[in-house]
């Protein structure tokens, strides 16, 4: 059998062990003040039981597979004995129906008894994670309705009543209420955020000033963020314009204050609300319908995407805050228009109706989602796409039989591939029939 990669020698673990040492010094000359332990890949291959097949004094018994752990702890106190520690540790977890998750770490039991021996080599704080090499993306990054809240719960729990240094932990801690609640708990010393700091990276700040309702909460789709980096493109987000961009996107005072008309109150225009409002522009919303937010009322439907209303809620407070006026139920017209100095368009995209024979028997999905409708018995699906396939999970969990007939040879193109098994394992739990390259 041929390896993508080889067993690493103990010469070239030395020579890590020595570069780790040199690293360590730049980054003090840099100013850092705090080394992270990355616990997981290699140092987490090493400890894991799973991985670790060595027959040398690295692999084998707890303490011979550990034994890098704590050579790396040296080698950064070799560098520096004042340097601050914090120790990542990947936790293979227990699922509910008894299997193990994750690779590239250790069982609880085990991962309590190295907690207890890095606190005794000095290390300073440790992070509590759910170990890596799961095969899914989405197991380490959960994305909405597919994890709990605060998922590593649990072992945080363990993790922290056997040792006595501060303790953090990550994933699914969106609300900074939540994640107060679990300080004053016990659970952990120390929260960490991955996505509501790319989705809003001033939170800090803005609860320093008490401008909590200015704090844009991460919806965990993952498709800005977590896809980018799985297709090796930058990261961004999809409701913060400025990540990924910082270096050129900045909000400026223009010269002038202009009168803005933003038409369509979707997502897109009241993004383009807040950002002209803090500008200092006069700006008005229309909107032709009687509610905001657009598609995001029907995207948000299917249940497992529940979460989406966060941006609903972040945009209910910010107009509130900047005072920005909406008019609802009011077409934008060329009488209209005369009375402003700039006009944005955010109307959004329509549904296409293709012209097929007999089409006027089928209903739209759109309507399926906005309630509007309610179709029964056996129900086919036309077009497999994001819509079509969210429609399916709606109409699922209202019990009915599902048929998706799809022109591409794949289902939900487009959906992040994080996502993507939850969706086919309800679709095979509820005997969906899929019809891929089928008109
Ligand atoms: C874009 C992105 C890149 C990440 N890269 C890493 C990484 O290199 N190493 C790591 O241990 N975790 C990485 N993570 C996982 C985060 O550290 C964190 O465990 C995960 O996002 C769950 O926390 P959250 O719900 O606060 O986002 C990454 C997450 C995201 C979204
Ligand atoms: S792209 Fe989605 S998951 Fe990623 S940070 Fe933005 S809102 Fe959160």
């Amino acid at each position: 059998m041929t390896h993508y990669i080889n067993e690493v020698t103990e010469e070239q673990l030395k020579e890590i062990l020595s570069k780790i040492t040199d690293c360590v010094k730049r980054a003090i000359v840099a100013g850092v003040d705090v080394i992270e332990v990355y616990g997981d890949r290699l140092v987490g291959s090493l400890c894991s039981k799973i991985i670790n097949k060595r027959t040398d004094e690295y692999g084998g018994s707890f303490e011979n597979r550990i034994k890098f752990a704590l050579q790396v702890v040296e080698a950064i106190k070799a560098a520096s004995q004042e340097i601050t520690i914090d120790y990542k540790l990947p936790i293979v977890t227990k699922q509910p129906d008894g299997t193990l998750l994750g690779k590239g770490g250790l069982e609880l039991a085990e991962a309590i008894k190295l907690a207890k021996i890095l606190e005794e080599h000095g290390v300073h704080m440790i992070h509590v994670a759910q170990a890596n090499h799961t095969g899914n993306i989405n197991d380490t990054i959960p994305a909405m309705g597919t994890n709990k809240y605060c998922f590593m719960l649990d072992e945080c729990k363990a993790i922290k009543n056997a040792v006595s240094i501060p303790i953090s932990t990550v994933g699914r801690i969106v609300d900074y209420k939540m994640a107060e609640k679990l300080i004053n708990d016990g659970v952990y010393d120390i929260v960490g955020l991955g996505r509501p700091l790319l989705a809003d990276p001033d939170i800090i700040k803005k609860l320093e000033n008490k401008q909590e309702q200015l704090i844009r909460q991460c919806i965990m789709c993952n498709k800005g963020c977590t896809d980018d980096i799985q297709n090796r493109k930058f990261i961004s987000c999809v409701l913060n314009p400025e990540n990924g961009y910082e270096y050129k996107r900045f909000i400026t005072k223009p010269s002038k204050i202009h009168k803005v008309a933003i038409v369509g109150g979707g997502i897109a225009g009241l993004e383009a609300a807040r950002v002209c409002a803090i500008k200092g522009h006069d700006v008005t919303v229309y909107e032709k319908s009687s509610r905001l937010y657009g598609q995001l009322n029907i995207a948000s439907v299917p249940p497992r995407k529940e979460e989406m209303n966060r941006s609903k809620l972040y945009y209910e407070r910010i107009l509130k805050h900047y005072n920005i006026k909406v008019l609802l139920n009011t077409k934008f017209n060329k009488s209209l228009a005369i009375n402003y100095d700039d006009i944005i368009v955010a109307v959004g995209a329509t549904n296409a109706h293709p012209k097929i024979k007999g089409i006027e028997n089928s209903v739209d999905s759109w309507d399926v989602l906005d309630n509007k409708v309610e179709p029964y018995g056996k129900i086919v699906v036309c077009g497999g796409g994001l819509v079509g396939v969210e429609t399916t999970e709606y109409l699922i969990n209202r019990g009915y039989e599902v048929t998706i007939v799809e022109m591409l040879n794949e289902i939900a193109k487009e959906e992040s591939k994080t996502i993507l098994p939850t969706i086919l394992n309800s679709f095979k739990s509820h005997n969906v029939i899929i019809l891929t390259s089928h008109k």
